[in-house]
């Protein structure tokens, strides 16, 4: 059902005036907000100590780095690939602003004004008492630290291995900081009434199980990491891949498409058309691929061939499917 004929409904069966529908949208979709959420708390390293196969490499037969050498290598090697995730796989800065100091999610009247926050450790910042539980929380659960949920898409990164958060967590540390506020989400009276009748969720409502255990590493394996990649692509493209209207997306945003093995999906495509499509932004036919999957081809299109490939191989094996079944 349409969310004007739900309304339209509702405000028939209640009898009250469109003034009471909003009164009753604005506390509902407040209520939904407030919810405080309980979730495990787990403190990851930062940064990841070095793995016994580096420390092999790096400490040939019989030598011995000092403690504090192996500090600053480990460090130096987690803020490298935390740059490469921040800007090939996890589109923080699309929101948060390519110095990370506050960006636009969501900049429309009806909607409301989402704005993602400033993470740096200048002036304004958001993270400067953040533990690194209190990352995890935000990050994979979509809760903030007062146990309340928060508008950002956080399900799309549930699947994000203890490492990458931690290599995350250090690359945005190194940062230069940068003195901004950014203010709370607001909601225009469309994003109001979506989110009282469930239209937008909650991020942290999608997240299955707040205590389930996270891996440490993503997997090395070429089928399984392609899935490990394929997860940032669920939140559009639907768990299993078939695509369909964009859960909490913009209304004007065109229907996410088929990237399952069917005729109506990618069947007929091969690695080169799969590659063009994701680093130059063109479908098979040559059209142009429109917002917001534009918006993560800008930085999908940095993904190392490993990464693409392994992806691409994932998506030929997922199950065939018709279009819109998410
Ligand atoms: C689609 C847009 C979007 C993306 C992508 C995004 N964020 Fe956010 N983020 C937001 C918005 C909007 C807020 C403010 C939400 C709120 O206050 O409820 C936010 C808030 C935060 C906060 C602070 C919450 C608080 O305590 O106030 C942290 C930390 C954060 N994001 C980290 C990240 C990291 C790390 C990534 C990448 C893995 C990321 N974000 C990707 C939109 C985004
Ligand atoms: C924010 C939502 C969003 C995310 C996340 C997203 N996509 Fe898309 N994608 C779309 C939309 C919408 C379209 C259709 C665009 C159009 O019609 O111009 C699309 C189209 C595509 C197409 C073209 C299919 C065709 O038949 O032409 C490919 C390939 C694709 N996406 C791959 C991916 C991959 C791989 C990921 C994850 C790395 C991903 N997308 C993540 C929204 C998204």
């Amino acid at each position: 059902m349409s969310i004007g004929k739900k309304l339209g409904l509702g405000a028939l069966a209640l009898g009250v005036s469109v003034a009471g529908v909003f009164g009753w949208a604005k506390s509902a979709g407040a209520a939904r907000l407030d919810h405080r959420w309980d979730t495990h708390r787990v403190e990851i390293p930062v940064p990841f100590p070095l793995s016994a196969e580096e420390l092999r490499t790096l400490e040939p037969e019989g030598t011995m780095l000092a403690a504090e050498e192996k500090d600053k290598l480990a460090l130096e090697r987690a803020v490298a690939r935390g740059k490469h995730l921040v800007e090939s796989r996890y589109g923080c800065a699309d929101c948060h602003g390519k110095d990370f100091g506050g960006g636009t999610m969501v900049d429309a009247a009806p909607m409301g004004k989402l704005l993602g926050k400033n993470l740096t450790r200048g002036k304004g910042s958001a993270v400067a008492n953040y533990k690194t539980s209190d990352w995890e929380r935000l990050v994979r659960h979509g809760v903030k630290p007062d146990g309340t949920g928060t508008a950002m898409p956080a399900v799309d990164f549930f699947e994000m291995s203890d490492r990458e958060l931690s290599d995350l967590i250090a690359y945005i540390g190194s940062l230069p900081p940068v003195d901004a506020a950014v203010p709370n989400p607001t909601f225009g009276p469309l994003g109001t009434i979506l989110l009282a009748t469930g239209k937008i969720l909650v991020p942290a409502e999608m997240v299955t199980d707040h205590h389930a255990a996270h891996a440490r590493e993503a997997p090395v394996e070429a089928a399984d990491f392609g899935k490990h990649l394929a997860q940032t692509c669920v939140g559009c493209h639907g768990p299993g891949f078939s695509g369909g209207p964009i859960p909490g997306g913009d209304p004007a945003w065109p229907v996410a498409l088929n990237l399952t093995p069917h005729a109506e999906g990618l069947a007929g495509w091969t690695y080169e058309t799969f590659e063009a499509a994701v680093r130059k932004g063109v479908r098979k036919d040559g059209t142009p691929l429109r917002p917001p999957m534009s918006m993560i081809t800008s930085y999908a299109q940095k993904m190392e061939d490993h990464e693409l490939r392994a992806l691409w191989a994932y998506l030929q094996r997922v199950p065939a499917k018709p279009s819109g079944q998410r």
